[in-house]
């Protein structure tokens, strides 16, 4: 019983977690940059200005515009605003970029991978509730501002919702720290919050998720120690345990062969025991001792083993 719980946690905890798709969109300067996932979100690995090739962008253009094939430069808006969307749509030229070669006819080139992780939008002073259910929240993408003009759009004067530039600049530390490790969290789409990026346009909170099972550790303690389980945040909770013995390789130092031989050995108390002393505390201490859980295998030297995690 004890193995099976175990090796059910372990392939969780090993499954991946992220569906990855590599994408690829070349647009010349001046027209219009779409990048899509068909399912997941856009993740942009690489997003460059300029020209690395004299075929791409070249037609119609005179030699002097495209012999330079050695002009790039990193554009970190792009990840900014589409990262965490399943689609994000731009001209090129809002995105204003220094220009790397004057002179050369330019294209931007962006790669990206579309990954599965969910994504939530609150309107202006509305709510969204972030909700991973037994797994923990892990934060991928957030802005409070605008970068399309559809989303949040209805019933709203075009003059609100043409700036499509806007970025409350600290949205992603303020998310991730309201919400990583927890299993819930509550975000409202407020100015008080994240300060106004952009008076006058209507502005709306998106923000984008994983959830990761949450981080199990296995406490070992030999016969006649405490196991001490502490949380630095959260509370404990108690997934697996056994007081016995199953391997000859732990808690064997200076033990003679006959007491580290059995390696079936389980007090069948031993998760009600330790869930009691410790489950939802933020540290506990248990003895690794027949006195609490009684002895399931005389003559053998046994060991006290906890899985556990500390929930937010
Ligand atoms: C686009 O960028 C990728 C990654 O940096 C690069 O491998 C590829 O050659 C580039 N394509 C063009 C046409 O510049
Ligand atoms: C490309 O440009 C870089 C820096 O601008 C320079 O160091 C490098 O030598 C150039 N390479 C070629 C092939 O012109």
């Amino acid at each position: 019983m004890f193995f099976l719980k175990l090796s059910l946690l372990i392939l969780l905890v090993a499954a991946p977690v992220l569906l990855v798709t590599a994408e690829n969109v070349i647009t010349c300067y001046g027209s219009v940059q779409r990048l899509r996932c068909e399912t997941g979100l856009i993740r942009v690995k690489s997003a460059i200005y300029g020209r690395t090739d004299g075929s791409t962008c070249s037609i119609g253009r005179p030699p002097s515009q495209i012999q330079n094939i050695n002009c790039s430069l990193k554009i970190p808006l792009i990840s900014k605003r589409c990262d965490g969307r399943s689609m994000c749509e731009f001209k090129t030229d809002v995105i204003n970029s220094p220009d790397p070669c004057f002179g050369t006819f330019k294209y931007y080139n962006t790669t990206y991978d579309c990954i599965q992780a969910r994504a939530t939008v609150a309107c202006e002073d509305g709510y969204s509730t972030l909700d991973c259910g037994n797994d923990v929240i892990q934060i991928f993408n957030a802005n409070y501002g605008r970068t399309d003009n559809k989303i949040c759009s209805e019933e709203l004067p075009s003059s609100q919702t043409t700036n499509t530039n806007c970025y409350a600049p600290d949205t992603l530390t303020s998310v991730a720290i309201r919400c990583n490790g927890k299993s819930r969290c509550t975000l409202q789409a407020s100015y008080t919050i994240f300060t106004d990026p952009c008076f006058g346009t209507s502005k709306y909170l998106a923000v984008s998720y994983f959830c990761l099972p949450r981080p199990v550790q296995t406490s070992v303690t030999c016969e006649g120690d405490n196991a001490v389980l502490t949380c630095g945040e959260g509370v404990l909770k108690i997934q697996a345990a056994n007081y016995g013995r199953t391997d000859s390789t732990t808690c064997i130092a200076g033990r003679p062969v006959n007491q580290i031989t059995k390696n079936d050995c389980y007090a069948t108390s031993s998760l009600t025991e330790v869930t009691n002393r410790c489950e939802g505390k933020t540290s506990c201490t248990v003895p690794a001792s027949n006195d609490v859980f009684s002895d399931p295998c005389v003559y053998t030297y046994k060991y006290l083993t906890i899985v556990y995690s500390c929930v937010v």
